[in-house]
């Protein structure tokens, strides 16, 4: 099977929601986003700091991401592999992840790339709810909860991200544009890219990439 993945695509592509499927296959799933928004939750220093870049829809700084990335992939559970969920987004954390993970010697296998229109990406992002105790993604109208507002897998309380609205949202489409974008050309000299398109159910796009993960 193959191991320490790299999962790319614009905002609501459904990356996180995949991954989340992904880890019944063994894979640590690091979600830059998810880590960044415990700090937020747990009111860091850290957390401060990003959130003055992600509620706004900009990147929050290499120099921090790139550290905080390299901590967490130090830790043991990476040992069976990783499923990189949000990183890299610009060129000089890609270059710093080739680095890190020579070191690590877990070199990245493959790189997934989640397409979707842009049409559809509004749609998802602006009726995404999200559950406040493990992170399951919703969906009000695509991926509805059993009851409203309540998570089906811990009964935790659904919530609104705050950069999921419409200016956020369009800063977030035009940084993976031009600072995230370029990255597929980047793996794909390295013939690294396997394009998936994510207009298709959820169910349907985890069977299809299992199976390539599994050939
Ligand atoms: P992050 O949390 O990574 O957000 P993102 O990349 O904008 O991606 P999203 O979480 O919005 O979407 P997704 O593709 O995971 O979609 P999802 O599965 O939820 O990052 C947030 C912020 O943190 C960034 O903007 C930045 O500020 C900062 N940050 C993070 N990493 C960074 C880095 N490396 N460098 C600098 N800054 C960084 O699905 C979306 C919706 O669609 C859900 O409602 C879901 O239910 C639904 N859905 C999913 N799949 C399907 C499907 N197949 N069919 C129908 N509906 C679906």
């Amino acid at each position: 099977m193959k191991k320490n993945i790299i999962l790319m695509g614009p905002p609501g592509a459904g990356k996180g929601t995949l991954a989340k499927q992904l880890i019944s296959l063994g894979m640590t799933h690091i979600s830059t986003g998810d880590m960044f928004r415990e700090e937020i939750s747990n009111q860091t220093e850290l957390g401060k700091l990003a959130a003055s870049y992600i509620n706004a829809g900009h990147l929050v700084p290499d120099e921090v991401t790139i550290k905080m990335l390299q901590n967490r992939l130090a830790k043991p559970d990476c040992e069976n592999g990783f499923l990189l969920d949000g990183f890299p987004r610009t060129l000089a954390q890609a270059e710093a992840l080739e680095g890190m993970s020579k070191e690590i010697n877990r070199p990245i296998e493959t790189v997934i790339s989640l397409t979707c229109d842009e049409e559809e990406l509004i749609k998802r992002i602006s009726g995404r709810r999200v559950c406040k105790v493990c992170g399951a993604p919703y969906h009000i109208v695509n991926m509805k909860p059993k009851q409203e507002g309540i998570c089906d897998k811990c009964g935790g309380e659904l919530y609104q991200r705050k950069d999921d609205n419409v200016e956020s949202l369009k800063v977030r489409l035009q940084h993976y544009t031009v600072d995230t974008a370029p990255l597929l050309s980047f793996y794909s000299k390295k013939g690294l890219i396997v394009e998936f398109n994510s207009l298709v159910d959820s169910g349907t796009l985890f069977d299809e990439v299992k199976k390539f993960l599994l050939s």
